[in-house]
């Protein structure tokens, strides 16, 4: 027996645990004492401050609902989600698009459409028109991809923040033609703050965060044979473009919705073209979302 000092605690619990047979959680776990021991060091952490980091880590999970994660929201806003994205992109077996965050507004059971259709059927602002096609690593189409579309209305906010939870808007599913290309017609989406009417935008308002995130829209593309992406493109005349409360941003995803753009299917409207890369999939390949439908973590 031991008397444990603040270093011999940390090795204490590492041998304790070991003998877990799972390979992954014993390495994932012993790191993760090891960090928050050293940060507890680090910090000096008193009882009663890491009593108050219990009572937020309970008030999070008291906030998610089937239609809102906040536990996803805090993993965005401390820069979790989008570094967890940098490293998925690192293991790619060839280059691809920048993966960016899904984010907690991600619904399955988006109604399916037929190109150039507008995902904004109940929403009333400026039209645009996206278009684009979904390539490989090599440049070409890849036949079929589907892709799933989702995004805030002109005022910045997305059905499930106005609607009954089961009206969908501003989202959509599309399949691209034979040689990859898709479009679809839209309104000009507006950026906005994260939900902060919970324990996250409670820390972000005393950090004096801004809460903000540039206007974007939100893509998750698959096609059999290649990684699943998951996306947005950002409006780069965004005043927030640069100061994104959740680091979902990266050069390589910033577009501009304006007239002119060759190749248009509809030049009289505003329009975005991006074309997206898969990477092929590799046998270890895993899914590519940090997050979830909410629904799906928790039950209804
Ligand atoms: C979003 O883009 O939908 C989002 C991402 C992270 C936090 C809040 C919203
Ligand atoms: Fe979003």
């Amino acid at each position: 027996m031991e008397d444990f000092d603040q270093f011999s605690v940390t090795e204490a619990v590492i041998a304790q645990m070991a003998n877990t047979p799972d390979a992954r959680l014993r390495e994932i776990m012993e790191s993760a004492v090891r960090h928050m021991h050293a940060f507890a060091r680090d910090v000096n952490l008193t009882p009663s401050e890491w009593l108050m980091g219990i009572k937020f880590m309970t008030d999070v999970g008291k906030a998610c609902t089937p239609f809102r994660q906040e536990f996803v929201l805090l993993s965005d806003v401390l820069g979790l989600s989008s570094l967890v994205n940098v490293l998925h992109d690192g293991t790619r077996m060839e280059s691809g698009t920048d993966t960016s965050l899904l984010g907690p507004f991600y619904r399955e059971g988006a109604p399916a459409m037929a190109l150039g259709d507008s995902i904004a059927r109940l929403t009333d602002g400026p039209r645009i028109m996206v278009f684009g096609q979904v390539r490989d690593a090599e440049g070409r189409g890849i036949p079929h991809a589907s892709l799933q579309v989702w995004q805030t209305d002109e005022h910045g906010e997305y059905d499930l923040q106005k609607h009954d939870p089961k009206t969908m808007d501003d989202r959509g599913c599309f399949t691209c033609d034979g040689e990859g290309r898709f479009h679809f017609r839209s309104v000009r989406p507006l950026g906005y703050t994260i939900p902060m009417d919970g324990p996250v935008g409670a820390l972000v308002t005393a950090q004096t965060r801004h809460g903000c995130r540039p206007a974007h829209i939100h893509f998750l593309i698959s096609a059999e044979g290649y990684r699943e992406l998951t996306t947005s493109v950002y409006l780069g005349d965004d005043q927030y473009i640069d100061t994104d409360t959740v680091f979902g941003v990266s050069k390589a995803l910033i577009v501009h919705a304006e007239m002119g753009v060759p190749g248009s299917p509809d030049p009289s409207l505003p329009s975005i073209r991006y074309d997206f890369s898969l990477a092929k999939a590799s046998a270890t390949d895993s899914m590519s979302r940090v997050g979830s439908d909410p629904s799906k973590l928790v039950a209804a």
